[in-house]
């Protein structure tokens, strides 16, 4: 028995939809979290099912988690005890990684298995762990777990081969209490890495150069204290419904954005025909100026068109007329949503590391999978557009990123459910 996502396509958008918290800044300031001594409070946490294996990866290491409400999360790592993290919670999704960097900094010792996530082509940990060398850390990898130790951590000068979020983030927490200062250079400048520093510095780190290429992190001597901390918005959940309205939608708002996090998204949606006004913390959609045209997107780091965008995009240009070339950068086989979106009627080339999105064709509902969470997203994406019923198979990939999806696509007009299938 598996439970399935179906949709009837064809049905307009309308209406207003909120986003919630960054999903991307979640998975990591709850790691971050168990740095200090003393609880932090969390508001804009969405409900998501990467939230819950986080939550219980934190009780394993008998940290006390409290749901305040709905939104708001409670972490107090006073009684905290560093045990082996080899749970399956370990493999249900990739960021459990940041224990490495929280638990190395903290401990000087970290024991923990090989991360999980969706799989996007090789996806691997290299600059971390050279990063975690570098502030004195011995790596070992034994029986399927990192183990990782350091009598004592030591502040360096790192240069990141590429801006890898996951590894800015993971030496920066291990950094926090290294001796003397860390500077991480050509660091990733997406905003949740800006988001992470800010919360480590609510705590009583001391770090600078957030949102740009140079990180500097000066040691704490004093150990971290508790704060109350607001997550930002989730850029790629906004940018997600942004492409639904403009596939759907003749008059749609997405509010509780940053809209300067997805200007390369919008000015490639304009591009396109769609209209639209940008408000400060909103985005209303007015639907399309004639027939789509076609663009060509390459995928790169933050400030750049994010590859997590690319797949929800790839399918609004099928409906595109002409050829769109989408290539990526980031991670070059991520193109598993193009043949699910080929069975639904599109006419995708995939030549890797480029798509070729040959348009306009009428999608039909059919069977797919959501082979990942952002695949899942184009074929939301392409359900909503598509004659008849789209069901869609693998729905947890979708639940591990999408707060509320089934309400809030209700509320637009949507008509979607689950079902329970053999
Ligand atoms: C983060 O993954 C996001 N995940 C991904 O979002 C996102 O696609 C990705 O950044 C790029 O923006 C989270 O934040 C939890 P990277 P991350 O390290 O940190 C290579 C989603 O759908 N690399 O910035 O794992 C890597 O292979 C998810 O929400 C190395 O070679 O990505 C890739 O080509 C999926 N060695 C590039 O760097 C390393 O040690 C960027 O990866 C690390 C990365």
């Amino acid at each position: 028995m598996e439970e399935v996502i179906k949709i009837e396509g064809g049905h307009r958008l309308h209406g207003t939809v909120r986003i919630s918290g960054s999903k991307n800044s979640t998975v990591a300031l709850i790691p971050a979290c168990v740095l200090g001594n003393a609880p932090v409070t969390i508001y804009g946490v969405p409900n998501i099912s990467d939230v819950k294996s986080l939550t219980v990866l934190l009780r394993e290491l008998n940290v006390e988690v409290k749901q305040l409400d709905e939104e708001t999360l409670y972490i107090d790592p006073t009684h905290m005890e560093n045990t082996p993290m080899v749970s399956n919670a370990v493999s249900k999704l990739r960021a459990s990684y940041y224990f490495m960097g929280a638990l190395l900094g903290k401990y000087g010792h970290a024991q923990i298995k090989m991360p999980g996530g969706c799989y996007l082509g090789p996806r691997p940990i290299d600059l971390h762990l050279k990063g975690f060398e570098a502030l004195g850390a011995t790596v070992k990898y034994e029986h399927g777990c990192y183990i990782l130790h350091a009598d004592e951590l030591v502040g360096n000068r790192i240069f990141l081969d590429i801006p890898s979020v996951g590894a800015t983030i993971n030496i920066m927490m291990a950094a926090v209490y290294a001796k003397g200062r860390t500077v991480i250079e050509n660091a990733a400048r997406e905003p949740e890495i800006i988001d992470i520093a800010t919360l480590l510095n609510k705590m009583g780190a001391r770090i600078t150069g957030m949102g740009t290429s140079t990180l500097t992190i000066d040691g704490s001597v004093q150990p971290l204290k508790g704060c109350f901390h607001e997550i930002i918005p989730d850029r790629i959940e906004a940018a997600t419904y942004i492409i639904m309205a403009a596939a759907m939608a003749d008059d749609m708002v997405i509010e509780n954005i940053i809209p300067q996090h997805i200007e390369a998204i919008l000015m490639k949606l304009e591009e396109i025909g769609i209209k639209m006004k940008v408000g400060t913390d909103f985005v209303q959609i007015y639907g399309r100026e004639g027939e789509l045209r076609p663009t060509e997107i390459l995928t790169k780091p933050y400030p750049g068109f994010a590859t997590d965008v690319q797949q929800p995009f790839t399918a609004l240009l099928t409906q595109a007329k002409g050829q769109s070339i989408v290539t990526e950068t980031i991670y070059t086989e991520r193109f598993k949503h193009c043949y699910e979106l080929n069975k639904m009627g599109a006419d995708i080339d995939v030549r890797i590391p480029s798509g070729f999105i040959n348009g306009s064709t009428p999608l039909s509902g059919t069977s797919v999978v959501a082979t990942d969470l952002r695949c899942g997203a184009a074929l939301v994406v392409a359900g909503l557009m598509a004659d008849g019923i789209t069901e869609i198979h693998d729905v947890y990939h979708i639940d591990r990123g999408y707060d509320h999806l089934d309400e809030k696509l209700r509320s637009l007009g949507a008509v979607f459910w689950r079902e329970t299938v053999e």
